[in-house]
C-alpha cells in the first residue's frame, strides 16, 4: 500500500509518502517527507497568527505535495489513499489540508483517512522504531498537548492523564519569549540550558494538590484507577509564572500580550542561561517522573515519547537513562518525526487501513477532537 500523507494543523505545511513493507517487525518504509516550516514568518509576531498560517497553507500545499510525490518516485495512480489531519489544531489551518485530500481523492476516486492529530504523534514511534513491546506508555509532548497515552495494542489510544494547563511546548514558548529568544522557543532554550546551571535558581516543582477543585472534563473520564490521575497529569502554568516572578525581581521589563521583548535586560548571557537550564530541569523532571511513574502503574513493557518537544536533548537524555536503569526501553522517533510532519499522519492511516477504516468524503476538519 501507498499513501499520501498531508498535515496542516498548525505552521507547518507537510506531505509524505509512507508505503508498507510487508515486514511484520517493521511494517512501514518513508519514501519522502517534505516540511514547509511557517516558522520565520509567524516569528515576527513572537507565535502563531491563525489567520497568517491558513493563507500560507494555501500558497504552499500544491508545491509541498508535488515535492513529496517527485521524491518518492510516486505518480497519482500508485497511491491507494490519501491521509489528513482532521483535528486538533486550527481550524483555518486544518482546512486547507482537509479540502485539499478530500478534493485529490474525489478527484482519483480514492479513499480517504481523517486522522487524529496525536495519533499521528504516537504512530511517529512504530514508524521509525517499528513493533515496540507492548503494552506502551506514550507521552505525547508537543506546542499545543502533553498528554499521556496507554497502547494496550497496534492502534488502540487510551489517554491516561494530560496537562491541566499550558502544554510543556508552549511554556518553552512563553519562557523563550520572555527571555527574548524567538519563535518557537523550544530549540533556543534547550540550546542555552545546556550552558548553563540547573541548579541555579530554585523554581517551583508542580504539586498537583489541588485535584478536587479541579475535576478533570468529562472527556477524560477514564477506565484507570482514580490513585493514577495524580500521578499522570501535569501543570506548567506555575512554573512559567515563577519564571515571571524571577525574572521582575532581576529588573527584567516582562512584557504581556503579544509584546515580545527585545532583550533579557539586565541578565548577563549566562544569567538567561541559568534560567534556561533551571526552567528546563524543572520541565524535564515533570515529564519523566510522571511518565515512568505511569508506565511502571500501568505494567507497560515499554514508555515512547513523541510530540515536539521530544526533540530536546534533556528530555532524550534523562529518559534514556532512566530506562536503562529501570530496565524499561524507551523509544523516542529522530528529530525529523519528532515535531509536526505528515509521514506521522501516513502511518496513522495505514493502521487504519489494516482495519478497514476509511472516512466518508463529508468529514470536517475539527479544531478540537476526541481521539479515536
Ligand atoms: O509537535 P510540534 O511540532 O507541534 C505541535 O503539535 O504543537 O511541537 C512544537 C513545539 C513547540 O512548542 C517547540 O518550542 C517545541 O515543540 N520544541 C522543543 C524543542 N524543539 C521543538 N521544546 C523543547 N526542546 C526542543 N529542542
Ligand atoms: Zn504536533
Amino acid at each position: 500500500m501507498v499513501v499520501l500523507g498531508i498535515e496542516t494543523s498548525c505552521d507547518e505545511t507537510a506531505a509524505a509518502v509512507v508505503s508498507t513493507t510487508g515486514d511484520a517487525a517493521r511494517p512501514w518504509q518513508i519514501r519522502s517527507n517534505v516540511i514547509a516550516s511557517q516558522a520565520d514568518i509567524h516569528r515576527e509576531w513572537g507565535g502563531v497568527v491563525p489567520e497568517i498560517a491558513s493563507r500560507q497553507h494555501v500558497r504552499d500545499i500544491c508545491g509541498v505535495v508535488e515535492r513529496a510525490m517527485s521524491d518518492a518516485s510516486v505518480g497519482w495512480d500508485d497511491l491507494d489513499a490519501l491521509a489528513v489531519t482532521q483535528g486538533p489544531g486550527l481550524v483555518g489551518s486544518l482546512l486547507v489540508g482537509v479540502s485539499f485530500a478530500k478534493a485529490v481523492a474525489a478527484s482519483l476516486s480514492k479513499p480517504v483517512v481523517a486522522v487524529h492529530h496525536l495519533a499521528g504523534h504516537i504512530e511517529s514511534i512504530f514508524l521509525e522504531h517499528g513493533n515496540i513491546p507492548l503494552p506502551a506508555v506514550v507521552l505525547v509532548v508537543s506546542g499545543g498537548h502533553t498528554s499521556l497515552y496507554f497502547v494496550p495494542e497496534r492502534g488502540v489510544y487510551s489517554l491516561v492523564g494530560r496537562t491541566r494547563d499550558d502544554a510543556a511546548g508552549e511554556a518553552y514558548d512563553k519562557v523563550a519569549k520572555l527571555l527574548g529568544l524567538g519563535y518557537p522557543g523550544g530549540p533556543p532554550v534547550d540550546k542555552l540550558a545546556r550552558q548553563g546551571d540547573d541548579q541555579a535558581i530554585d523554581l517551583p516543582r508542580t504539586r498537583l494538590t489541588h485535584a478536587d477543585r479541579n475535576p478533570p472534563p468529562p472527556d477524560l473520564a477514564s477506565p484507570f484507577p482514580p490513585g493514577l490521575k495524580h500521578i499522570a497529569e501535569f501543570s506548567f502554568s506555575g512554573l512559567k509564572t515563577a519564571v515571571v516572578r524571577y525574572l521582575r525581581e532581576r529588573g527584567v521589563a516582562v512584557a504581556t500580550g503579544l509584546a515580545v521583548p527585545s532583550d533579557a535586560g539586565p541578565l548577563s548571557p549566562g544569567e538567561v542561561a541559568d534560567v534556561c537550564a533551571s526552567f528546563q530541569r524543572v520541565v524535564v523532571e515533570a515529564l519523566v517522573d510522571r511518565t515512568f511513574a505511569a508506565a511502571e502503574w500501568l505494567g507497560a513493557r515499554s514508555i515512547g515519547i513523541s510530540g515536539g518537544v521530544s526533540a530536546n536533548s534533556r528530555l532524550r537524555h534523562d529518559a534514556l537513562a532512566r530506562g536503562e536503569r529501570d530496565g524499561l526501553p524507551v523509544f523516542v522517533p529522530s528529530i525529523r518525526l519528532s515535531t509536526d510532519n505528515a509521514a506521522m499522519i501516513a502511518a496513522a492511516a495505514l493502521r487504519k487501513l489494516e482495519r478497514g477504516e476509511t472516512s466518508p468524503l463529508d468529514f470536517n476538519a475539527q479544531a478540537s477532537l476526541a481521539i479515536t
